[in-house]
């Protein structure tokens, strides 16, 4: 599995793909490790580079529910997949995943939400109901390149995203119904649990 993982990391830096950052990646996989989870959602299939290094450490019945936008991505995904032998395992949705969270019905464990950076706000309220009541949400890119801790906004493209990562990291502060901890890797990371004792 490590070779093929390495093999997909190769293709997606060649092909311009994004994907997930060695160090994040690291934090990542001790997470799912630490929750076990029965059922993950990943909100950005990209080229399956995080679905199948997520399988890799979760326990052996754990399905993956992944959703993307880009239709050629995604096939190069079911083919990675495929050669990773955890197709049976996997569910490809080829859809917008602001639309598809509002449509889902089944809890989910682990949630790793690496899709629409500014949508992220909107989407989150879909997402915790989506959640099990000790499943985590994993959230990657909240600091978008150290520009949404920065005082200074970048250039016009990125204004909306930084705005909007802005205002969704200060409604994860504000809502009492959970627990969240920022990690300080890659293009930061934020980890998000369900609030279920009297004392959070
Ligand atoms: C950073 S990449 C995902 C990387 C992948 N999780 C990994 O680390 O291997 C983000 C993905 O989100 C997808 N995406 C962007 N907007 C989307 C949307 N509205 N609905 C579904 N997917 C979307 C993009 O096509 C892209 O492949």
């Amino acid at each position: 599995m490590k070779e093929l993982l390495v093999k997909i990391r190769e293709y997606a830096l060649n092909e311009f793909v994004p994907i997930i950052e060695d160090d994040a990646l690291n934090v990542l996989l001790n997470s799912v490790s630490d929750v076990k989870p029965k059922a993950i959602l990943e909100i950005g299939t990209a080229i399956g580079y995080s679905g199948i290094a997520m399988l890799s450490v979760a326990p052996n019945d754990c399905s993956l529910t992944t959703v993307d936008i880009d239709t050629d991505r995604l096939t190069v995904a079911e083919r990675n997949f495929k050669e990773a032998k955890v197709s049976d395992r996997v569910k490809i949705i080829e859809e917008d995943a602001n639309y598809l969270i509002t449509l889902l019905d089944q809890k989910f464990d682990f949630i790793f939400l690496d899709g629409p950076k500014g949508h992220y706000q909107t989407m989150f309220p879909y997402l915790l109901n989506l959640l099990s009541d000790k499943g985590m949400i994993f959230v990657d890119d909240v600091g978008y390149h150290g520009w949404v801790d920065d005082g200074e906004y970048p250039k016009h493209k990125h204004r909306t995203i930084i705005t909007n990562m802005r205002a969704f990291l200060k409604s994860i502060e504000e809502n009492k119904s959970i627990i969240s901890k920022r990690v300080d890797v890659g293009q930061g990371i934020l980890i998000v649990k369900k609030c279920i004792n009297l004392n959070c």
